[in-house]
């Protein structure tokens, strides 16, 4: 990934501070994308440490289409290019279908659906110009099953759409030379699931008891499966979803 530019949204902590941190170990440099500027500073502070570099961060909502296109065009000013784009950003809420709200359901839909098709746009319409370019969507296997026990119709829906939207984009992309892929995780140790878990205890036995590989995912196991679909090496693999689960959907 030597002389590559990506940009990493979410990357200030868990599964998307991680991913830029493979990433950077890669060779790229790093443009750190978050909704929390502070941890996004942090995350970009610590790979300049880490590996040196011109790695930077980025505040950013991504549910607002005008400043994921802000956010498009300050990228591309401060580095003449983005090469890669990780739509990692992502909300999970844990409510029953019948007593979910309108605004709860939007919530959802705005940051896992909506922001990775805004940021697919601004970044995509920039790299069909060039002729190259890698994008890839964080999904889940939440868009290929069900989880258990926990109802969260919005979050798998959103994840499913992702994983579509993915194929859609590849196909319309790949004569133009960019390439689109999702990644699926099952249960990753992040804060999203520290906190489902301290109100759940239960809920880590019953996944562990899906889960063949006996144990959660970390998030290192994720990221290492986005700098393969980032990188040349999988030139010629575009509309995938690889799935990171630990064997979860096997079962
Ligand atoms: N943790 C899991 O088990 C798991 C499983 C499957 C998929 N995923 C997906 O992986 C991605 C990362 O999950 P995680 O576990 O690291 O979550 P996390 O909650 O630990 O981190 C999410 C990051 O995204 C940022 N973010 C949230 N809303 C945003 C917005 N509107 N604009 C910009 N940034 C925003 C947060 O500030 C945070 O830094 C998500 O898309 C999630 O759905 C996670």
């Amino acid at each position: 990934m030597t002389d590559r530019i990506a940009v990493v949204t979410g990357a200030g902590r868990g599964i998307g501070r991680e991913i830029a941190v493979v990433l950077a170990e890669a060779g790229a440099t790093v443009a750190c994308a978050d909704m929390d500027g502070s941890t996004a500073e942090d995350s970009a502070g610590h790979l300049r440490e880490a590996f040196g570099g011109d790695h930077a961060a980025f505040t950013v909502d991504v549910r607002d289409s005008a400043a994921v296109t802000t956010l498009s065009e300050r990228v591309i000013g401060a580095f003449g290019r983005a090469d890669v784009l990780v739509n990692n950003a992502g909300i999970a809420l844990t409510v029953a279908a019948e007593v979910m709200t309108d605004e709860q359901w939007h919530d959802v839909i705005d940051v896992n659906l909506n922001g990775v098709f805004y940021a697919s746009r601004a970044f995509g319409s920039h790299m069909l110009e060039r002729g190259r370019g890698a994008i890839v969507n964080i999904a889940s296997m939440s868009g290929l099953i069900v989880n258990k026990p926990q109802g969260q119709v919005a979050y798998n829906a959103s994840k499913a759409a992702v994983i579509h939207l993915t194929r859609s984009m590849a196909a319309e992309w790949a004569p133009r030379g960019v390439r689109v892929n999702a990644v699926s995780p099952g249960y990753i140790v992040t804060e999203m699931n520290r906190r489902a878990l301290e109100r759940f205890p239960d809920w880590e036995r019953e996944w562990l008891s899906m889960t063949p590989t006996g144990r959660l995912g970390m998030p290192r196991d994720v990221a290492l499966a986005v700098a393969y679909l980032a990188s040349d090496a999988a030139a010629y693999v575009t509309g995938a979803n690889l799935v990171v689960d630990g064997g979860y959907t096997a079962w």
